[in-house]
């Protein structure tokens, strides 16, 4: 058993063995996803150490609590403890049998958050542990409102389902992709933020408008854009009489630009552009110098092996103060100023 004060999921000091601690939803994921299934009793199948239950007995009247490994089951019960959460039954069994369905069968909602196996390259919702194809299958005759946490990189050409994707990012990264079915499904794409709970629903917005690149560039938070929401960020925006307009994207990055500085909780970044060049390193180089430029920070799709000798190439003889962010997109080449 370890106790863990070193990561920064949870504000207190919670039990687990390392695995559990690993599958273990963060605090603030966890809080944020409780919120939005508040009910009068939720069931969590494959519940963990309770990372996601201590937050759903906060907001929940009942909670039940079901995995069949005894020893994160008795891990969730000293967190519930430590949390100081008493209205959490906990069910050592498997989320898949008649026995627990039977016990559980008064709840309001279904949640799971499945385990990934580490060895699988692809990602199908059937392997996921306690699958969710077969938690649907037993469970929606009696409970059709259900959610579930799915890998945020599986392609939407594999969840076929009937349900609102809502894809979270957590401090500019991708965290994961929640599934809501049933009542719970309020649209069927939508994007949040944390910290700041902000979110973005799939709306009738009109496309978002391509421009040249102007003064400032945006880098969207990565669940509007795995969300397919950046139509929806530019409508959003334009009824708060701020204008976005989409620049340039590849598999890595999506840019949008302004020519006016616009805020939003939903861009991860805001640039200043203070140049651009072709892929030329000794162009590259002028404009470095010119701009007074100290550090250089490598957005390009380069072999990573590469990146740190041509980090040290550019880097080599600049004696400024600023750090500049260099976007690439094939051969156009980008130099901005990070702005927060
Ligand atoms: C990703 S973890 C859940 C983590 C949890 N949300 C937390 O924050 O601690 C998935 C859990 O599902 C459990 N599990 C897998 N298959 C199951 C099944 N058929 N029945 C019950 N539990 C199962 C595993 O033992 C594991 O604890």
């Amino acid at each position: 058993m370890t106790r863990d004060k070193r990561t920064t999921k949870f504000t207190k000091p919670i039990v687990s063995n390392k695995e559990g601690l690993q599958l273990a939803t963060p605090e603030i994921v966890a809080k944020y996803i409780a919120k939005r299934l508040k009910t009068n009793i939720i069931a969590d199948l494959g519940c963990g150490i309770a990372g996601q239950v201590i937050f759903f007995a906060r907001e929940c009247r009942k909670v039940y609590a079901v995995d069949k490994d005894p020893e994160k089951l008795h891990y969730a019960k000293e967190n519930c403890r430590l949390y100081g959460v008493d209205n959490v039954e906990f069910i050592l069994g498997d989320a898949l049998s008649p026995e627990v369905k039977e016990k559980v069968s008064d709840a309001d909602i279904i949640f799971s958050d499945p385990a990934r196996p580490l060895s699988e390259k692809e990602r199908t919702l059937e392997t996921l542990k306690p699958p969710i194809t077969e938690i649907i299958k037993i469970y929606s005759d009696i409970i059709p409102d259900l959610a579930f946490h799915a890998p945020p990189q599986m392609p939407p050409e594999r969840l076929k389902l009937d349900c609102e994707r809502e894809y979270l990012s957590l401090n500019g990264q991708l965290n994961r992709l929640t599934l809501y079915m049933g009542s719970l499904k309020c649209c069927d794409r939508s994007a949040v933020v944390l910290p700041g709970e902000k979110r973005l629903c799939i709306s009738d917005a009109s496309h978002i408008k391509e421009s040249q690149l102007c003064e400032y560039v945006y880098e969207p938070e990565p669940s509007v854009v795995k969300a397919g929401l950046l139509d929806d960020l530019a409508g959003t925006l334009a009824h708060e009489q701020k204008e976005i307009f989409f620049f340039k994207s590849d598999e890595r990055r999506t840019l949008l630009t302004a020519p006016m500085l616009v805020k939003s909780q939903f861009f991860k970044d805001i640039y200043r552009v203070v140049g651009r060049t072709e892929m030329d390193m000794a162009k590259l180089k002028i404009v470095l110098r010119s701009q007074n430029a100290k550090n250089v920070v490598l957005r390009l799709d380069i072999d990573p092996g590469k990146y740190w000798d041509m980090r040290k190439t550019l880097e080599d003889g600049l004696n400024g103060t600023r750090t500049l962010h260099i976007f690439g997109f094939g051969n156009d080449l980008i130099m901005c100023e990070k702005l927060r």
